[in-house]
């Protein structure tokens, strides 16, 4: 177990790349899964949920490669159509084979992966989705059990929520069945646009990309394909915002504007000034942010993945300022780790009020997801003295090689081995 130990007191300065999203990356490795043959990936990050989802893929039948940001997926004639609870439970974005295994096998064997530190995180959108094509599903031994044995069809959907996963599985499921599936009310998140592109690329038809309505001709085969996973849009936010907390001057290279538009507009708010060009984005403060109200919705609302980041900077901002949380019904957890670091951020159901202040004073904090681990190291640069921040595992799931990011941008922030975890 390692933590990251961070001292406080120096602004972000410089210039860091974005690879390529981790919520894409995950589901386009198993998109692959889709067609026999060598699909190559490229501007995959660096990060262990990619070896988790390498892993399964493995186990699955296909052999997976990496070179740099290369991942090679190459699937067998016949793939064997069960994910096992030891790896699913490592990651949730495993679920993502369940349209894939369907659609290739008529038949998947998915373990639950069970919720996590921000929320239940249920799956009845997918399940009836995949009914509405003609799967029969049942959830048994904690196993999610679908079969089509003879082939799925074309149906409509219509989701209750644009849940990105439920999308993704419906989409990709609905890719070789027999007729046409329309979804409504689907996700809209660029990683969705992302995987549509790539499965358009492999043969699939697909209308309504980037809409919330997706209308979806099945194909009888698809082929295996080179595609570039888009930029990560929540590492880019997490490097505007910490720009702003720290009072610094960031360039984020390969960072997409276009898919950050309200984040931006409220670091504008917050009194940011920021350039966007063609290779990427320019955030720079050089006063005291002001407190910004924020509500988290789908895209293109405000990312609840970025909630924590913004919660974070409140806490340092000036003013009052009220945030909504609109998707996980636990992701305002790590505000207890946040009032250690002396912040004022008090929650009461869905909203946390923060009244910030001119300086948080650093303490040990634990981490308990990904995005509250950013945003807790994120706290640490601003707070006076060294914060130790523990857990470093669950931020090396969404962020590769962060401090070392944050180093070459002037923080100070050192990896180490964590003396004070055990294992009860
Ligand atoms: N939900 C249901 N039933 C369903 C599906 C979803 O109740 O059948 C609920 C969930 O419990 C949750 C909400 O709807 O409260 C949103 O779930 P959604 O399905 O949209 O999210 P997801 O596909 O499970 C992805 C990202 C999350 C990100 C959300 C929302 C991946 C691997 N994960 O999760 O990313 O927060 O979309 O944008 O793509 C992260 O990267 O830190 C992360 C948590």
């Amino acid at each position: 177990m390692e933590r990251f130990r961070v001292t406080g007191g120096t602004p972000l300065v410089g210039e860091v790349r974005v690879t390529g999203a981790k919520n894409s990356a995950l589901k386009l490795m198993a998109v692959a899964l889709l067609a026999e043959g060598r699909t190559t990936l490229r501007d995959v990050p660096a990060i262990t949920d990619v070896t988790y989802m390498a892993e399964l893929l493995r186990r699955l039948g296909a052999e997976v490669d990496r070179d740099d940001d290369i991942v090679t997926v190459d699937v067998p004639a016949k793939v064997r159509f069960a994910a096992p609870y030891h790896l699913v439970r490592r990651l949730r974005a495993s679920i993502c084979v369940l349209g894939p295994l369907l659609a290739r096998c008529g038949a998947a064997d998915v373990a639950l992966p069970g919720g996590d530190a921000i929320g239940s995180r249920g799956l009845g959108l997918h399940l009836a989705g995949l009914e509405k094509l003609g799967a029969t599903v049942t959830v048994e031994h904690g196993f999610v059990m679908a079969r089509a044995g003879r082939g799925l069809r074309g149906g409509n959907v219509w989701l209750d929520f644009p849940s990105v996963g439920a999308t993704e599985n419906l989409l990709t499921a609905a890719t070789l069945a027999d007729g046409t599936t329309v979804i409504d009310n689907a996700a809209r998140e660029p990683e969705v646009v992302d995987i549509c592109r790539m499965l358009v690329r492999m043969g699939a038809k697909i209308d309504g990309i980037g809409t919330s309505t997706l209308r979806i001709e099945g194909v009888d085969g698809l082929s295996s394909t080179l595609h570039t996973t888009v930029p990560d849009r929540i590492v880019t936010g997490t490097w505007a915002i910490g720009a702003v907390m720290t009072r610094g001057d960031v360039t984020v290279l390969n960072g997409r504007a276009d898919h950050l538009e309200i984040v931006l507009d409220k670091l504008a708010y917050a009194g940011a000034t920021i350039d966007t060009a063609d290779e990427g984005l320019r955030v720079a403060m050089w006063d005291r942010p002001r407190a910004v109200d924020v509500v988290t919705l789908p895209y293109p609302g405000f990312p609840t993945d970025l909630q924590p980041m913004i919660v974070a900077l409140n806490a340092v901002a000036e003013g009052t300022a009220m945030v909504t949380e609109n998707v996980y019904e636990a992701r305002f957890m790590f505000v207890n780790e946040l009032a250690r670091l002396g912040a004022d951020v008090r929650t009461d159901g869905h909203h946390a009020v923060a009244n910030g202040r001119p300086r948080l004073s650093a303490a040990p904090v634990a981490a308990p997801d990904i995005r509250a681990g950013a945003a807790l190291v994120l706290a640490g640069l601003t707070a006076e003295g060294e914060t130790l921040v523990s857990g470093a595992h669950h931020i090396d799931r969404g962020y590769p090689n962060f401090a070392g990011q944050l180093n070459s941008l002037g923080a100070h922030v050192v990896r180490e081995s964590d003396p004070d975890h055990f294992d009860a």
